[in-house]
């Protein structure tokens, strides 16, 4: 069976949101949706969501499922906003919970948050299956980028996250806490294992060279042109190569209050007593260089 995908691009953030869904059912899944964030004044929207949802509504489909390939630290989710509005389950990788109980230091949560995956309805391991209507899904772990990142094989649509990019783009960054190159390297063969003319749908694109956006590859043209990772690069080429990238790479811009969503599967931290919902910033914590413990 073949699903329906439905592509939304993000601007801002560069992030690709699918709607895949069962032509026969009309059962749905979206798979990374983003919740508008202005850092300037820290006020968050829902127009991108509502895009979203406007177009599962306009084609009659039913929100079964709302995937995350990973805890984001680019973009904030907008999975429990969909949710509410939507229905369908929250699922992430199970390694979710050790980036919970990472950026649990990190930001000095309180008892209030405990990591332990309670926030999503669904943790996914490797090998297991989620049925949409009639299209069979099948979660691969995909750690590397991050600990808790999974790609979803939908028919012959492949959802990689952020494992390789287009093929253009090459590969994330291993830098994050719980992030390693060898990692990724090991993960990206599973994925070039399958068939060629698998659809590989990326969850990120920079367009690079001032060419517009693209978010579609397969995995044939993966093996044959990504210029960090292709079928007969060597896991150690890989890893020097990501490695030297990842020492030059910026703290990703939105990664501070990114991260205080997503790691609650897309809800704003609880209220305070005075009503209003507050993110913490961390002094001198983050970035130096990212994958380094916290002291
Ligand atoms: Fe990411």
């Amino acid at each position: 069976m073949r699903p329906t995908v439905a592509p939304f691009f993000h601007q801002p953030t560069g992030t690709w949101t699918y709607v895949v869904s069962d032509p026969a059912s009309r059962d749905a899944a979206v798979i990374d949706p983003v919740l508008d964030y202005d850092w300037r004044s820290g006020r968050t929207g829902t127009a991108s969501a509502d895009t979203v949802l406007g177009h599962i509504a306009a084609e009659g489909l039913t929100l079964r499922w709302i995937l995350e390939t990973h805890a984001h630290a680019d973009h904030l989710s907008s999975a429990a906003y969909l949710q509410s509005r939507a229905g369908g389950r929250i699922a992430i990788g199970a390694g979710i919970r050790e980036v919970q109980a990472s950026f649990k230091r990190i930001f000095g949560l309180g008892e209030e948050f405990v990591p332990d995956g309670r926030q999503f309805d669904r943790l996914l391991a490797n090998g297991d299956t989620i049925e949409l209507g009639g299209i069979h899904g099948g979660v691969i772990a995909t750690p590397g980028h991050t600990s808790d990142s999974v790609s979803y094989l939908f028919g012959d649509a492949l959802f990689v996250g952020d494992t390789v990019f287009m093929p253009d783009g090459g590969s994330a960054r291993c830098d994050f806490p719980g992030g390693d190159a060898a990692e990724l390297y090991r993960s990206v063969q599973h994925l070039y294992a399958l068939p060629g003319a698998t659809r590989v749908f990326v969850c990120h694109d920079y367009a690079p060279g001032g060419r517009a956006p693209s978010c579609e590859s397969t995995i044939e043209a993966q093996r044959t042109s990504n210029v960090h990772l292709k079928a007969d690069t060597s896991e150690s080429d890989y890893v020097a190569l990501r490695r030297a990238r990842d020492a030059t790479l910026d703290v990703p811009n939105l990664i501070i209050p990114s991260v205080q969503v997503n790691i609650r599967a897309g809800h704003l931290p609880p209220p305070e007593s005075d009503g209003v919902r507050y993110l913490k910033v961390p002094l001198d914590v983050i970035g130096r260089p990212l994958s380094s413990p916290i002291p």
